[in-house]
């Protein structure tokens, strides 16, 4: 097992401000401990620009906290984790490797918008001031500049008569998709869903998978966690099943769901299709 911190062969990094011209995301054995327990054991995976990633397994099964990683709310045991060309948490310098520093890993976090399964909205502000408030405190952006463009996400996730609401008052169809404005607001390169609709009930989950999938068609980058199959089959350009910390099977949505290879694949899809 390789160590996080010694340099390896690896992508170069993009110079600064040129769109890099590999994948969104790159993991190379990829792993991940809490404690004695190893959660992720080597993660291999791509995931293009532009394209909806889907990402399902059995609960356990590490999808959240890949996720994490991503987006380096975790640190990696080991292996290699990429985002736009550029490693996550770690500076190279010629052939070694520096932890970034915590400004620098929240810098790096801006570009990648996460939407959870709870909304985590906050809950003494309406929804325009949910959206507006990074843009102005994280990225010093002018309230009336905020504001426009808030108002613009709010319109496109089909809440324009809901903005002065205040996340109580909206039901939770609506609170997530403020949740999703709120993630675009920051303009990020990338979107992480952990399982945005399982919160849900059934009767608001396509509201929020339609403006994922009015993202998509947007040409987001996005790597969703879902057990929505439909979604994965009609939106996912590819589908990763993991289980137990490893990637078991990867293909087409389509050409996984209806015909997995894996007997561990077949078991998950005979409970959630
Ligand atoms: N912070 C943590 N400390 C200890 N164990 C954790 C932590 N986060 C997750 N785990 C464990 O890691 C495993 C994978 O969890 P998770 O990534 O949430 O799986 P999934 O999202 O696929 O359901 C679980 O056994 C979980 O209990
Ligand atoms: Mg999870």
């Amino acid at each position: 097992m390789s160590d996080a911190t010694d340099a390896g062969a690896g992508p170069v990094p993009a110079p600064a401000g040129a769109p890099a011209p590999g994948p969104m995301v790159r993991a190379e054995r990829v792993h991940k401990s809490f404690g004695l327990v190893e959660v992720l054991r080597g993660i291999d995976l791509e995931v293009r620009n532009g394209e909806v990633f889907c990402l399902v397994g059995p609960s356990g099964s590490g999808k959240s906290t890949f996720l994490r990683c991503i987006n380096h709310l975790e640190k990696i045991n080991a292996g290699r984790l990429w985002v736009d060309g550029r490693l996550v948490g770690y500076r190279q310098k010629g052939d070694k490797l520096y932890e970034m520093r915590e400004r620098e890993v929240a810098q790096q976090r801006r570009d990648i918008g996460m939407v959870f399964q709870r909304f985590n909205l906050f809950p003494h502000m309406t929804a325009l001031e949910n959206v507006m408030e990074a843009p102005v405190q994280v990225k010093g952006k002018s309230r009336r500049e905020a504001r426009e463009s808030a108002e613009r996400l709010l319109e496109r996730v089909g809440l324009a008569d809901r903005m002065r609401n205040y996340p109580a008052q909206l039901s939770g169809g609506q609170q997530q998709r403020v949740a999703i404005a709120r993630a675009l607001a920051m303009e990020p390169k990338l979107m992480l869903f952990d399982e945005p609709t399982s919160a849900l009930d059934p009767e608001l989950v396509g509201e929020v998978l339609d403006v994922m999938r009015q993202l998509a068609e947007d040409g987001m980058t996005m790597i969703v966690v879902t057990h929505e199959m439909g979604f994965a089959r009609e939106v996912g350009d590819s589908l990763v099943f993991m289980d137990a910390g490893v990637v078991v099977e990867a293909g087409s949505p389509r050409e996984v769901l209806t015909n997995p290879r894996h007997e561990r694949t077949r078991a998950f899809l005979s409970k959630v299709l």
